[in-house]
């Protein structure tokens, strides 16, 4: 095993935009250019893989399912943290279906060795995943979402699980319905995130826990480029297209940022970061080893 960086990616082939459950999807839009949108879905795929492979990361790419066309957004397959695996109960039908395919996909990952345990939700929570429950390294906490498509059993269903605490978090804007959507800590203890998307009580958790130095507020063009949805390895920063001014930001708080094209997914209302998911994301102290 390497100590790289490594990321779960479902390959985009029966990636479209056929429904809607959040109000950036259109699917007229995506169906008036079908042919040319998939075309370009797939070369946004290949620059972010390029730009995580860029970053030093190693890529587990997993095939799609027709029918499940948000599957290529495995953030919210579920929670992943020291090689143990809580996977998503997905709210709207339209992605229930993918629970399923995602336990099949951890199954083989356990066959490998890459993870070593995979559990599921219990009845009456909902979770979406690594979209909704962020691990801080730094802080050695979850800041988890709810309110928009996880509900607060799931945020502490989480929590149970890896016994590890959470820093919850409400979600106010159907725009921002995962955290990941909002809210990025980055590695050298930065916080970006879009104040928006957040209630009074969430904004006050956050300011608590976050230094004003490590605090990096996302405008409304930064939220709505879904620049937020970054991916952090080491110092590089993979995003969506960026205003220059968060690139400048980014930077002189010591980040590279690598920007990647990703409109054909921003027609689904996802970007980089949930187009990833993270699985050798480990507690930094002994007892977390790996078997
Ligand atoms: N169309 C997908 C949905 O609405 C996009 C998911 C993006 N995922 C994320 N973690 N932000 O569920």
């Amino acid at each position: 095993m390497t100590d790289q960086p490594r990321f779960l990616l479902v390959d985009p082939a029966h990636f479209e935009v056929s429904y809607r459950i959040n109000p950036w999807m259109e699917p007229g839009a995506w169906a008036a250019d079908a042919d040319n949108n998939r075309r370009a879905a797939r070369r946004s795929f290949g620059a972010l893989a390029d730009a995580l492979r860029g970053a030093g990361a190693v890529l587990e790419i997993v095939p799609g399912t027709p029918g499940l066309p948000d599957m290529v957004f495995p953030a919210n397959a579920g929670v992943v943290l020291d090689g143990r695996v809580i996977v998503a109960r997905f709210a709207h039908p339209e992605r229930a279906d993918e629970e399923a395919r995602f336990l099949d996909a951890f199954a083989a990952l356990q066959e490998r060795g890459l993870v070593r345990e995979v559990a599921t939700m219990p009845s009456g929570a909902l979770h979406e995943g690594a979209g909704d429950a962020i691990w801080d390294a730094n802080r050695g906490f979850f800041w988890a979402g709810h309110g928009q498509r996880s509900n607060l059993a799931g945020a502490e269903a989480v929590g149970r699980f890896f016994g590890r605490e959470l820093r919850t978090l409400r979600l106010v804007s159907p725009s921002f319905y995962h955290l990941d959507t909002c809210f990025c800590p980055l590695s050298n203890g930065h916080v970006l995130y879009y104040p928006d998307a957040f209630d009074a009580e969430g904004l006050d958790t956050i300011r608590r826990h976050v230094a004003p130095e490590h605090r990096i507020e996302a405008t409304r063009e930064d939220a709505e480029a879904l620049c937020v949805n970054a991916v952090n390895v080491g110092r590089t920063v993979v995003m969506a297209r960026a205003p220059e001014p968060l690139r400048r930001r980014l930077s002189g708080a010591g980040y590279e940022v690598r920007e990647v094209d990703l409109a054909p997914f921003i027609l689904s209302g996802g970007a980089a970061y949930c187009m990833t998911l993270r699985l050798d994301r480990a507690v930094a102290t002994e007892g977390a080893a790996r078997d």
